[in-house]
C-alpha cells in the first residue's frame, strides 16, 4: 500500500476474474492528410501497459476505459474512441475499450446510477488514470465503493515521485512554473514555495506578476483579477525569480498560432522588426511572448545547480519558432542537470518531446492539472476514493 491506497498485489487471486481498469487515455489527437483522426502522442497509452499486462498476466480480463476531450454527455464522433482504440490493440492485443466516459452525463456527474451501469459484472476495479484522477467523476470515485480496488502501476509511481518532491527533496530544490494562466497556478505555487529553495517563474503568467511589481508590460497578457494574490505572493520570503527580460512581438503583429489561414504568414505586415528583447519594462503595445536571454541564463544556472528540479508550463508560446527559445532553454537545462528532474504538464511534456529529451528526466508525469493538485493539496479525489475501497484495511490507512 502507498498511504493507505491498496495496490495490485491487494487484488487477492485475479484468475478468470473481470477486471475495470480506468486509465486516461485523454490524448492528443491529430489529422492526416485523408482526413482520418490519430493518435498525435501516445505517451499516455504506453505508461499505461504495464498495469494492463500485469493483470493481464494474473488472470484477470481486463476492461479498459477513458474519456477523451470534452464531448459534454453526449456521444459526438468528434471524441470518439476508435483511433485510440487501434493504437491500443497495437500496443496490447485483445484488450478490451469502453466507449468514451464523457458521451454519457452520469461520468462528468457523478451518477450513482452510472457507477453502477460501469461496474455490471465486474469483480475488481484499478485506477491507473493519474491524469484525471484531480476529478470526482463517475468512473474516478464511483467503482471503489463496490468494488475491491487499487492504484495501477503508473499512479503508484506518480504519487510517489511527485509526493517525494514534498517529503523530502534533495537540495537546493528549485521549481520551475510556466503556462499563460496565473489562476491555475498560484495555489501550488503557493504551497511550493514554503517548500522549494528557489521558484522561477515565467511565461504569460509572468506578466501579472511583473505588473504587481508596477512594471509596465505592455500588451502582455495580464490577469487583472490576480494581481493582489500574485502581489501578496511576492511579499512573502523571497524565494520568488520572475523574468528580468522578454522576448516581444511588435505591436499589430501576429502569432503564428494566431493566423487565419494556412498560408497566412505570421507577421509580415509593418515596418520594423517584428520581435525585440526589453528588460523589467515593456513599450506600449508590445506583447511579452517569451522569456529572454539573461533570463533563459539566470534560469539555467538554478536549474544547473539544483539537487531537486520541477518543472510545468512553458516559458512562451513556443508554436511559434521565434518565442520557442525559452522553452527549449529550460528542457535543455532539465536534461543537463545531475539532480532528480520532475516534468509535469502537457505543453513542457510535448515540448521535451520534441527535442527528444524524454529520456534524460528522471520522471515525467502523464498528469497536467492533477499534478499540480497533487503537490497543492498532498493529496486526490482518486487516491481517497481507493483508500475507502472494501479491500483497504483501515490499520493500512495509517503507513503513510
Ligand atoms: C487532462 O488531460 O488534463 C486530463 O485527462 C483531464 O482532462 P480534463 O481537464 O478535460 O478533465
Ligand atoms: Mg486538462
Amino acid at each position: 500500500m502507498i498511504r493507505g491506497v491498496p495496490l495490485l498485489e491487494d487484488l487477492g487471486d485475479l484468475e478468470g476474474k473481470n477486471v475495470l481498469v480506468r486509465v486516461d487515455f485523454n490524448v492528443p489527437m491529430a489529422k492526416t492528410a485523408d482526413g482520418d483522426r490519430v493518435v498525435a502522442d501516445d505517451f499516455r497509452i504506453r505508461a499505461a501497459l504495464p498495469t494492463l499486462a500485469w493483470l493481464r498476466d494474473h488472470g484477470a480480463q481486463v476492461t479498459a476505459c477513458t474519456h477523451l476531450g470534452r464531448p459534454k454527455g453526449k456521444p459526438d464522433p468528434a471524441f470518439d474512441l476508435g483511433p485510440v482504440r487501434d493504437r491500443l490493440e497495437e500496443l496490447l492485443p485483445g484488450t478490451k475499450l469502453l466507449e468514451n466516459l464523457r458521451f454519457s452525463p452520469g461520468e462528468e456527474g457523478n451518477d450513482p446510477e452510472f457507477v453502477l451501469e460501469l461496474i455490471e459484472g465486474q469483480d475488481a476495479y484499478v485506477n491507473d488514470a493519474f491524469g484525471v484522477s484531480h476529478r470526482a467523476h463517475a468512473s474516478v470515485v464511483g467503482p471503489p465503493k463496490y468494488l475491491p480496488s487499487a492504484a495501477g502501476r503508473l499512479m503508484a509511481r506518480e504519487v510517489e515521485v511527485l509526493l517525494g518532491l514534498l517529503d523530502a527533496p534533495a537540495r537546493p530544490f528549485a521549481v520551475i512554473v510556466g503556462g499563460a494562466k496565473v489562476k491555475d497556478k498560484l495555489g501550488v505555487l503557493k504551497s511550493l514555495a514554503a517548500r522549494a529553495d528557489t521558484v522561477l517563474v515565467g511565461g504569460g503568467m509572468a506578466f501579472t506578476f511583473l505588473q504587481a511589481l508596477g512594471h509596465s508590460i505592455g500588451a502582455s497578457l495580464v490577469d487583472p483579477t490576480h494581481l493582489e494574490a500574485c502581489a501578496e505572493l511576492l511579499r512573502s520570503p523571497g524565494n520568488l525569480m520572475l523574468p528580468v527580460d522578454s522576448k516581444a512581438l511588435a505591436p499589430g503583429r501576429k502569432l503564428s498560432i494566431e493566423s487565419q489561414s494556412d498560408d497566412e504568414e505570421p507577421s509580415v505586415t509593418g515596418d520594423g522588426p517584428a520581435v525585440e528583447v526589453f528588460g523589467l519594462d515593456i513599450p506600449e503595445g508590445w506583447r511579452g511572448v517569451d522569456i529572454g536571454p539573461n533570463t533563459i541564463e539566470r534560469f539555467a544556472e538554478v536549474i544547473a545547480a539544483a539537487g531537486t528540479v520541477l518543472w510545468n508550463g512553458p516559458m512562451g508560446v513556443f508554436e511559434d519558432e521565434r518565442f520557442a527559445s525559452g522553452t527549449k532553454a529550460i528542457a535543455e537545462a532539465m536534461a543537463l542537470c545531475s539532480g532528480t528532474t520532475v516534468v509535469g504538464g502537457g505543453d513542457s511534456v510535448s515540448a521535451l518531446a520534441q527535442l527528444g529529451l524524454e529520456d534524460k528526466i528522471s520522471h515525467v508525469s502523464t498528469g497536467g492539472g492533477a499534478s499540480l493538485e497533487l503537490l497543492e493539496f498532498g493529496d486526490l479525489p482518486g487516491l481517497q476514493a481507493l483508500r475507502e475501497a472494501p479491500n483497504a484495511r483501515p490499520e493500512s490507512r495509517e503507513d503513510s
